[in-house]
C-alpha cells in the first residue's frame, strides 16, 4: 500500500511534498531541474561514468526529446528522471522537491503519484482488457471511480471503441495508445516515454507521436527518450547526449 503523507522511515522532519505549486527553493517554474548530475556504475578500474556533470531543466508544459547513440547515457537519465534510481552526485529537483536523496520508499511514492511511464514494449498485461490495463495504477491507490477514469483516459487516446479488447486483439499502435492511457490515468505531472515508437511501423509511430503531441498541447509535460528522428519534429526542444553529457548544436 502506498503511504500517505511525509517521508516514511527516514526519521527526518522533512515536509510532505507539495503538489501542483513550486515553492521558493528552486526559484523557477521548472518541473525538472537536474544540477550537475553524475552517475557512476561500479568502482575502481571498472567504474563507468554514465552521466558526467549533467545539467538540464524541463519546464512545466514542455515536450522534450532526448536523443543520442547507444551507450550515451539515455537509459541512465531515464532511470533518474523516473525516480527509478538515484544519482551518485548532483541534485534532482522535481516539482520543487529535491528527490536526489530519497530512499526507495520515498522514490516509489513520487514515481507512483507523479510520473506516468510509457515503454518501448508497451508492457500491458495480456489477459486483461484495455480498460482493465488502464485502471491498474489506480488499483494501487484504492481509487473509487476507476472504470470511469480508465474510460476517460482511453477516450483521450482515441480508443473509446476498443475498451474491452485485449492486447492481442489490438495493433501495436493501439497497444501503445492503451499504454499511454495507463500513463495518463493518474493525472501525472510528467509522462516519461522510453523509445515509445521503437516497436512500431511508421504509420503507427506517427499516430502515437500525434497523441503525445496533442496531450502536450493540452498542457501535459512529456519527455521522450528516443533514437527515432521522427520524434524531433513533434518536440518543442531536442537535446542530444553523448558520453553522458549534453552535446549542443548537433543535429540528431
Ligand atoms: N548497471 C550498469 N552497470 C555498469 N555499467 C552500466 C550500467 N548501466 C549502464 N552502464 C553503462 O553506462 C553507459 C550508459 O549506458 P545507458 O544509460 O544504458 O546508455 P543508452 O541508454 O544511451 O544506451 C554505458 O557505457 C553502459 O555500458
Ligand atoms: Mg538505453
Amino acid at each position: 500500500m502506498i503511504q500517505q503523507g511525509g517521508a516514511p522511515g527516514s526519521g527526518s522532519a522533512r515536509p510532505a511534498a507539495p503538489r501542483g505549486d513550486f515553492p521558493l527553493q528552486t526559484g523557477a517554474d521548472h518541473l525538472i531541474r537536474l544540477e550537475s548530475i553524475t552517475k557512476i556504475y561500479g568502482s575502481g578500474d571498472a567504474a563507468v561514468v554514465a552521466l558526467d556533470d549533467f545539467s538540464l531543466d524541463v519546464e512545466a508544459g514542455e515536450l522534450l526529446a532526448v536523443m543520442g547513440p547507444s551507450g550515451s547515457g539515455k537509459s541512465t537519465l531515464m532511470n533518474i528522471l523516473g525516480c527509478l534510481d538515484t544519482p551518485t552526485s548532483g541534485r534532482y529537483w522535481f516539482g520543487g522537491e529535491d528527490v536526489s536523496r530519497l530512499n526507495e520508499t520515498q522514490l516509489a511514492h513520487v514515481r507512483n503519484r507523479r510520473i506516468g511511464f510509457v515503454f518501448q514494449q508497451f508492457q500491458l498485461l495480456p489477459r486483461l482488457s484495455a480498460w482493465r490495463n488502464v485502471e491498474l495504477p489506480l488499483l494501487y491507490r484504492g481509487e473509487h471511480d476507476r472504470r470511469a477514469l480508465a474510460l476517460h483516459a482511453l477516450d483521450q487516446v482515441g480508443l473509446s471503441n476498443r475498451v474491452d479488447h485485449r492486447p492481442t486483439q489490438l495493433s501495436g499502435g493501439q497497444q501503445q495508445r492503451v499504454a499511454i492511457a495507463r500513463a495518463l490515468v493518474t493525472d501525472p505531472d510528467l509522462i516519461l516515454a522510453d523509445e515509445p515508437t521503437g516497436n512500431l511501423d511508421s504509420v503507427a509511430s506517427r499516430d502515437v507521436l500525434a497523441i503525445l503531441r496533442d496531450l502536450n498541447q493540452q498542457g501535459r509535460t512529456i519527455v521522450i527518450i528516443t533514437h527515432d528522428p521522427e520524434v524531433a519534429p513533434v518536440a518543442q526542444r531536442t537535446v542530444v547526449m553523448r558520453d553522458g553529457r549534453l552535446v549542443h548544436g548537433v543535429a540528431a
